[in-house]
Parts: C-alpha cells; sequence; structure tokens
C-alpha cells in the first residue's frame, strides 16, 4: 500500500512538472537525447511482407504502435510539418509540397522550398526553435522545414537536401548515422531529426506492391540494424531514445481499364473557368476559380466522377482541419483511394501515389521508438501523428509550445524512468516556488492519492 501511495505521488508530480514551465536547463543531464528518423512514405504494412529481423527485434526491445494516422493532407511537407510542430495543417500552413503564389501563378516544388522561410514560418514553432530556446542543442538532417528561419532564427544545425540527392545509396545512408552519432556524442546535441527519401521514391516510382520495394524495405532495414550498432559504438544506448516514423502511407494508382480515371477537363472548361490549381498531385488538388466561377465548377464537378469528391472551402469537414488557413483555396477535391486528381492529359510518371483521405489503411505509417525511456515489447494502440510533438517534449524535458497534440495517447509507452526525471526537475523548479505553491500541491497529491484508493 506505501509503495502505491508513493508511487501515486511521484507520477501525479510527474503530471504537475509537466505542467509548469520548467526552468532554464543549464547543462543538465537530467534528460535523454533523442533522435527522430523519419523514412518519407513507409506505410504502416511494409514490414510484414518482407523479412526484417532488426525492425522485429525494435518490437521487442521498444515499442510499436499498430499504425499511426497522418493529417489530411498525407503530403510531404505538410505531414512533416505536423510532426515537428503537433499542429494541423490549417494552422502550422503549409498546406502542399509545392510552394505556391495565386496572384503570381508561381509553383515552387519541394525540395526548393527547402531554404524558403515564407513557405514555413507561419507562426507555428517546430520543435528545434522551442527547444533551442529553452536551452537544448538540436539540427535538422535533411528533416523538411529544417533548412528555414523560423521567427528570424535558424535551427542550430541543419542540413538541407541538394537538389540532386541520390535517395537510395545505403553507404550514404550509413554515413548520415555516422555523423548524426558524432553530433550526440562529440558535440553533445541534445535533439536530432533524420530524414531518408526512402520507400516514397520506389513507392511512386515501381508501386508499393513490388519487389523493389520490398528491396528497398530490407535496406532500410539493414540501416536500423546499422544504427542498433552505431549507437552502442557510440556508447548512447542509456542516453538516447529513439523514435522511427514516417509521413504518409502509398497505394497503387489506379488506371484505365480497370477504372475511368479523373480528368477534370472532361467535366470543367479549366482555361475558361480556373484561376489557378494545384492538380495533378496525387489523390489532393486545390483549385482558384476565376471571377464569380465557383458556383459552375463546383456544380459541375459535384456528381462528375463517382471516384472523386469536390468541396468548397467552407463545407470542408472539421475532422481534415484544413479550412482555416488562408492558403486553403476556395475548392478542394480529393479522389478516392489510388484514383488520382489528373487536370488535362494523364501523366503515367507514378505507378504508386499518397494525398489521399487519411482514414485510408494505405495512407497510415509507422511508429516505432526504443530507449531508455521507453518500454520494452509494447505494442500501442493507433494515434494520430500529431501527438507524437508533446511526446517529444516531454523525452527532452521541453515547454511545449503550443500546440493540438496531447500526451494521453503515448504516455503509456514510457518507463517509469521517465516520470522520475520530471520530478527531479519538479524538485529543482520547486526550490523557488512559493510556499502556497508547494502546498498546494501536497494537497492536491493527498487528495489524488485518497481518490485513486
Ligand atoms: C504573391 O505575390 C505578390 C506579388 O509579388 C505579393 O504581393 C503577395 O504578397 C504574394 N502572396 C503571398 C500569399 O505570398
Ligand atoms: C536565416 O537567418 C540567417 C541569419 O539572419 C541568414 O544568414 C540565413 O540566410 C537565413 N536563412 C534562410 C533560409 O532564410
Ligand atoms: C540551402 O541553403 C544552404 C545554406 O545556405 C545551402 O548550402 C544549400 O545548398 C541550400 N539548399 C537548397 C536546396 O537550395
Ligand atoms: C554512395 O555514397 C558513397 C558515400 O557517399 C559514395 O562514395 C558512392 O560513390 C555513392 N555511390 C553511388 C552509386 O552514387
Ligand atoms: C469508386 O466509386 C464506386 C462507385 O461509387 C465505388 O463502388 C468504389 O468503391 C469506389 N472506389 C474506391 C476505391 O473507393
Ligand atoms: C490547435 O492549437 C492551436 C494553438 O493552441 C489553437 O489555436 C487551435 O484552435 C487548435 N486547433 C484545434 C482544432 O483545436
Ligand atoms: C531560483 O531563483 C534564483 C534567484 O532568483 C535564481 O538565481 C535561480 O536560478 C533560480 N533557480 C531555479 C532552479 O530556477
Ligand atoms: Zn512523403
Amino acid at each position: 500500500m506505501r509503495t502505491l501511495l508513493t508511487l501515486t505521488f511521484f507520477v501525479l508530480l510527474g503530471h504537475i512538472a509537466n505542467c509548469k514551465a520548467l526552468p532554464i536547463r543549464s547543462g543538465r543531464n537530467i534528460f535523454n537525447k533523442l533522435l527522430v528518423i523519419s523514412f518519407d512514405g513507409f506505410r504502416w504494412d511494409y514490414d510484414q511482407d518482407v523479412d526484417t529481423p532488426n525492425l522485429d527485434k525494435l518490437v521487442q526491445e521498444g515499442v510499436k504502435a499498430k499504425y499511426i494516422t497522418p493529417p489530411m493532407i498525407t503530403m510531404t511537407s505538410p505531414s512533416h510539418f505536423t510532426t515537428i510542430t503537433g499542429r494541423w495543417i490549417e494552422d502550422h500552413g503549409v498546406v502542399h509540397n509545392i510552394m505556391f503564389n495565386t496572384t503570381t501563378k508561381e509553383k515552387i516544388f519541394h525540395k526548393e522550398t527547402q531554404n524558403c522561410s515564407e513557405w514555413w514560418d507561419n507562426g507555428a514553432m517546430p520543435l528545434w526553435i522551442t527547444a533551442q530556446n529553452q536551452g537544448l542543442k538540436t539540427a535538422s538532417f535533411h528533416y523538411p522545414g529544417g533548412g528555414a528561419n523560423y521567427s528570424g532564427q535558424a535551427v542550430n544545425r541543419a542540413l538541407v537536401e541538394s537538389h540532386t540527392h541520390p535517395d537510395s545509396n545505403e553507404t550514404e545512408w550509413r554515413e548520415n548515422i555516422d555523423i548524426v552519432m558524432g553530433w550526440f556524442s562529440q558535440e553533445n546535441f541534445d535533439f536530432v531529426t533524420l530524414y531518408y527519401g526512402e520507400p516514397d521514391k520506389v513507392g511512386h516510382r515501381k508501386g508499393p506492391e513490388t519487389e523493389d520495394r520490398k528491396a528497398v524495405i530490407m535496406q532500410i532495414d539493414r540501416t536500423i540494424g546499422y544504427l542498433i550498432e552505431a549507437i552502442r559504438r557510440h556508447d548512447l544506448t542509456h542516453r538516447l531514445n529513439v523514435i522511427i516514423t514516417s509521413d504518409h502511407g502509398m497505394t497503387t494508382v489506379k488506371k484505365n481499364p480497370e477504372v475511368n480515371e479523373i480528368k477534370l477537363s472532361n467535366y470543367i472548361n479549366l482555361f475558361k473557368l480556373v484561376d489557378f490549381e494545384l492538380l495533378d498531385y496525387g489523390g489532393f488538388g486545390m483549385i482558384t476559380p476565376k471571377q464569380g466561377k465557383e458556383e459552375e465548377i463546383y456544380r459541375s464537378l459535384l456528381n462528375a466522377h463517382p471516384n472523386l469528391t469536390v468541396y468548397r472551402k467552407q463545407d470542408i469537414p472539421e475532422s481534415f482541419h484544413l479550412a482555416k488557413n488562408s492558403r486553403i483555396q476556395p475548392i478542394v477535391v480529393v479522389g478516392d483511394l489510388g484514383f488520382n486528381i489528373n487536370s488535362r492529359i494523364l501523366i503515367y510518371v507514378n505507378r504508386g501515389d499518397h494525398g489521399f483521405h487519411n482514414g485510408e489503411m494505405d495512407m497510415k505509417t509507422i511508429f516505432r521508438a526504443f530507449g531508455p525511456d521507453f518500454k520494452k515489447n509494447y505494442l500501442a494502440e493507433p494515434f494520430d501523428s500529431v501527438n507524437i510533438y508533446p511526446l517529444m517534449c516531454k523525452l527532452l524535458g521541453v515547454t511545449p509550445a503550443p500546440n493540438n497534440g496531447s500526451l494521453s495517447f503515448t504516455q503509456d509507452m514510457l518507463t517509469f524512468h521517465g516520470w522520475v526525471s520530471l520530478m527531479v526537475v519538479f524538485y529543482l523548479a520547486g526550490g523557488n516556488a512559493s510556499r502556497s505553491q508547494m502546498s498546494f500541491i501536497l494537497v492536491a497529491a493527498m487528495v489524488f492519492c485518497m481518490f485513486i484508493m
């Protein structure tokens, strides 16, 4: 009974410490370091039809969520930015992979946007910056958004992918891990995000249900084996937590004659009615009508194709968490799973694609975690990727910026150890707490204990 009471008390202290502002860190090593790795386009079930000994080992040695749900728009930049900010897309404003200006009609593609702060910096603070402002040292290795400035602040160290970066060079993958391990062990970085462009690329080019995709998954698995070995080599096993995740899944594009493909020019005169569009980019598109043409476009598309859904901006379901943003155009189109939104011609470049509704299983993605603060052999229920953010903050001991995530979906993954470190911080912070604050906390703790007895 006494043990239980003490335990409860500590857990409660953890809760309280978590709610209050933490003191500025002064090089204290209470919190473990955190590495977040994103393998772009890693569908939730990609490890189930390939031999993946290292990922399997991690199931025993860490946490696995059955799958996680990316935000609706299941695209690389929007989804990665939700993970690093904990904000819905309507809040963080990175609403597409393509940066655009509906006035100038300018479109800038994914990789070229990485250094464009005006695209990323819309008020939502990514964790790198928030953590830096609380005394941590952070870095981004190719992670989307890492190359921008936020309110004038750059990430302590940011490598931005070059235009010609090879996506699947295994030697380079390993070198990147060695570089990041050096940052942690020799330069005392606290938080690093590492991004890989696969298996997205192979999923697009060859399709998700191919031997090529399976080969890339095996390469990723070997890389994870290399990572585990590198962590040991750098003596980081007991100091580094690792989260492995991704931004969206992948589905096979449906084509003629299997289906009647969606081609918007069959239903509307794009030249006459449309002022600006983002189409021909997977299962999601946006249209800015010419003056006074919104109703005509909407009516024409409403029942145009059984596998096409059209929304006026004001009718976008709240569950999408999209409509609030000024960058969302007046008309939004979403294809059923596998139905790409083509404008005028059918371009058969991609065998696989994403951008479809985030409720579709093929759009779900992975979540794995291991390290000193994570339980072993723990299978977590599915959750929304927006909830990764408060988990990262908790692991790092960072007071979160305003966000749309909740710790309640992930806190059971953590060992008691994680709570204890929070408690220590509470005591340190408590050194300056007023007597009435302390009394309040103690009374609250007692009430809490009575409540659960
Ligand atoms: C688009 O470009 C115009 C002209 O350069 C500029 O005035 C406007 O602010 C830009 N719009 C956005 C949303 O950046
Ligand atoms: C970020 O700010 C720094 C310092 O003001 C500047 O040198 C750098 O060019 C900026 N980078 C971007 C991507 O805007
Ligand atoms: C982004 O900026 C960095 C530093 O200024 C530069 O080294 C890199 O080549 C740029 N990347 C792109 C994609 O423009
Ligand atoms: C792969 O990367 C390594 C290390 O960066 C480099 O030496 C090698 O030439 C690359 N291989 C290919 C095929 O590009
Ligand atoms: C496409 O629409 C047809 C007719 O409504 C429906 O039966 C089918 O399930 C749809 N396909 C997908 C992938 O949702
Ligand atoms: C998301 O979080 C922001 C910042 O706290 C808040 O302004 C916004 O209303 C939240 N969105 C939802 C849907 O709760
Ligand atoms: C407590 O307050 C003192 C003086 O105001 C300050 O120097 C010290 O850093 C504070 N300690 C903590 C843990 O916040
Ligand atoms: Zn992606």
